[in-house]
């Protein structure tokens, strides 16, 4: 942002945080509808290839936008080594997935946070264990998720990219449903393929693409970036190119902009 003031948003930053704004309810649409079509209709994974893709941001307006609807969401820090939502929504991360997974706290206690958005709640990742991918795996994950399928009506888990750690994959017999985050000009056309193939390789389910970082929307289906389009239908919805000024800088207030109490939701 320019300045510190809320209200002094340009013309320039309004138009981008519309299209922003329109961007993620379109991928929340279409992510409904992929979600509607799978067993697991609760979790989605989210992951990429490699890191820095933009998977927690993402992640987190996906959430946020998906709470937006009334539909009571979670958001799961997956990413015990690289923890990053505690950040996003100013809070702390001193309890989380890692301790509960450990047994060191329950699930009753204060590792969530709750209503950081309406209805939107949060579990950390928690202090970063020796283990991460043996916890992912664990029964005591599948436990807790299955816990949580009860209470929730959408759970978002941000996880480390599967090109660099498994972490994310083991994480998918308890719960299929993966979304890519893929950033143009970045993520590799094979290293897509390679991730599809690794994620359906151990029975997940690709709901689709988002990419980010998108500067120029009519360059998405042409050149070498051009065949992302077929793993998913998120990827033409990208107009994000002043996105990486606002999110640099931490504030997640503004996808709700358009609702007219961006303010008083903000943190
Ligand atoms: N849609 C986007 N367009 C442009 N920049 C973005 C977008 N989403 C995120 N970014 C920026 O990219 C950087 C990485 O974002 P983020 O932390 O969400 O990525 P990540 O994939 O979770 O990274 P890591 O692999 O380290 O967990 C941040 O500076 C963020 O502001
Ligand atoms: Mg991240």
């Amino acid at each position: 942002m320019s300045n510190n003031k809320p209200n002094a948003a340009t013309e320039e930053e309004r138009t981008a945080n519309f299209y922003i704004t329109e961007s993620y309810k379109t991928i929340r649409t279409n992510l409904q509808f992929a979600l509607s079509a799978t067993e697991d209709k609760k979790v989605t994974i989210v992951t990429s290839y490699e890191p820095n893709a933009g998977k927690s941001i993402t992640t987190a307006n996906v959430a946020i936008t998906m709470a937006q609807t009334g539909a009571h969401v979670l958001l799961i820090d997956g990413d015990m080594r690289n923890a990053s939502q505690h950040k996003i929504f100013s809070v702390t991360n001193t309890n989380g997935l890692s301790k509960l997974l450990s047994g060191l706290s329950k699930p009753d206690d204060t590792s969530f946070f709750r209503n950081v958005r309406a209805n939107l709640d949060l579990l950390p990742a928690g202090p970063t264990p020796p283990n991460p991918s043996e916890l992912l795996c664990s029964k005591n994950m599948k436990k807790l998720l299955d816990a949580l399928r009860e209470a929730y009506d959408y759970i978002f888990i941000d996880c480390p990219p599967v090109g660099v750690i498994s972490d994310a994959l083991s994480l998918l017999s308890n719960a299929p449903n993966v979304m890519m985050v893929v950033r143009q000009r970045q993520t590799r056309h094979d290293d897509i393929k390679h991730s599809v193939e690794k994620i359906r390789g151990v029975g997940g389910k690709l709901l689709g693409v988002v990419i980010t970082d998108v500067s120029d929307s009519n360059s998405l289906f042409g050149g070498k970036y051009g065949k992302y389009g077929k793993y998913g239908k998120y990827g033409k919805y990208g107009k994000y190119d002043k996105y990486s000024a606002y999110t640099k800088s931490g504030e997640m207030h503004y996808i709700n902009n358009n609702s007219g109490n961006a303010q008083s939701e903000g943190k």
